[in-house]
């Protein structure tokens, strides 16, 4: 299979673009700033392609030369850049992905996988949602997302695109960069396992669904293989680490595993203004379960903490340490 993954040589791209070649996949990784450092391990044996994703030239050019049959579409600009910058946002995130789609109709991509995210849910969404939850986001990531959501259901219904999206929640793992609204999940253990103090900038209560960056890639690797015909939701949430911790719980979680751990809070009012409205505590994936059997291989804290240490200490130099 020829893929192309946006945002190719983002943080959890660089692991599917791994577990893709580990397949057999030729892979293609598009991005408007390749992170070489991130895929030393993979670089001689992927095609790396620098473009922007609000360019449709630059796309296209990349889809058509390289006989591209399936997308992977991880390019985005993340919460924090987009809420900076909702115009550069609006091109990356809703320009790139209505690019994405029309390379997919006008070169004869089979399938499209797109990331979304829970940050799509919003004002009233209460502590439990599901796929039939409304969705009003506040910020400019999450309306960009549901945007794209809703662009892909129109390309399926009428030009038979097999287009499949997931809803992640945050996304745990080592070596992330671009700060968002929930990264001080993941930084609070890196920061623990390198051994430097982490001031958290959410307060202890702040609670928000989170999973293990392994399970983000097996997510999109299951989705994308299910029948087509099993597809009905089209839009997916998917659950992973549970139950959902506080900050503080998470804490107290990190300690059990680095005891010298040194975490300390400065809530920023910015970030916690996100989460006046946004309270999720249960991500309900009925649908991914029951439509292509998903299931976390990674659902307890404690499991993902000690991995993501293994993972950093053993492989520094994959995750730019
Ligand atoms: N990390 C999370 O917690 C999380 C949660 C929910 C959803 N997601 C989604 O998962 C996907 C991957 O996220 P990530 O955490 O790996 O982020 P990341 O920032 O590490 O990766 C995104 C990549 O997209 C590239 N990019 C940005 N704008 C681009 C453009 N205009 N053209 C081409 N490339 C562009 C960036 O250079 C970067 O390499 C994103 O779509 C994100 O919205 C992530």
């Amino acid at each position: 299979m020829r893929t192309l993954i946006t945002g190719g040589t983002g943080f959890i791209a660089a692991e599917l673009a791994r577990a893709l070649l580990a397949r057999g996949d030729t892979v293609v990784l598009f991005d408007i700033a390749p992170n070489a450092e991130r895929i030393a391990d993979i670089k001689s044996d992927v095609i790396l392609v620098s473009g922007n994703l609000a360019y449709s030239s630059e796309l296209f050019n990349a889809v058509r030369d390289n006989r591209v049959g399936h997308i992977f579409h991880l390019g985005s600009m993340l919460s924090v850049p987009s809420n900076a910058n909702p115009w550069a946002a609006f091109q990356a995130n809703v320009v790139g992905t209505m690019n994405v789609l029309e390379a997919a109709r006008l070169f004869g991509v089979a399938q499209v996988i797109f990331s979304s995210t829970v940050a799509t849910y919003g004002v009233g969404s209460g502590s439990r949602v599901d796929d039939l939850t409304l969705q009003r986001p506040t910020t400019m990531y999450g309306s960009c997302k549901l945007y794209a959501e809703c662009l892909g259901r129109f390309y399926r219904n009428r030009f038979g695109l097999d287009f499949r999206g997931v809803r992640f929640p945050s996304v745990v793992g080592p070596g992330a960069k671009v700060k968002h609204v929930s990264q001080y999940y993941a930084w609070m253990i890196e920061y623990s396992a390198l051994g430097r103090p982490f001031q958290c900038f959410v307060s202890e209560e702040t609670k928000g669904p989170a999973m293990y960056f392994k399970d983000a890639v097996h997510a999109l690797e299951l989705v994308s293989r299910a029948p087509f015909e099993r597809i009905e939701t089209v839009n997916y949430n998917i659950a992973g680490i549970t139950p959902t911790p506080s900050a503080k719980e998470l804490e107290l979680a990190v300690t059990q595993v680095i005891p010298d751990a040194s975490i300390s809070y400065a809530p920023e009012e910015a970030i916690m203004e996100y989460y006046k409205t946004m309270r999720i505590e249960v991500l309900d994936d009925t649908c991914a379960r029951e439509e292509w059997d998903w299931q976390p291989n990674y659902a307890d804290l404690i499991t993902v903490i000690k991995d993501f240490v293994t993972e950093l200490r053993e492989h520094p130099a994959k995750y730019g340490l």
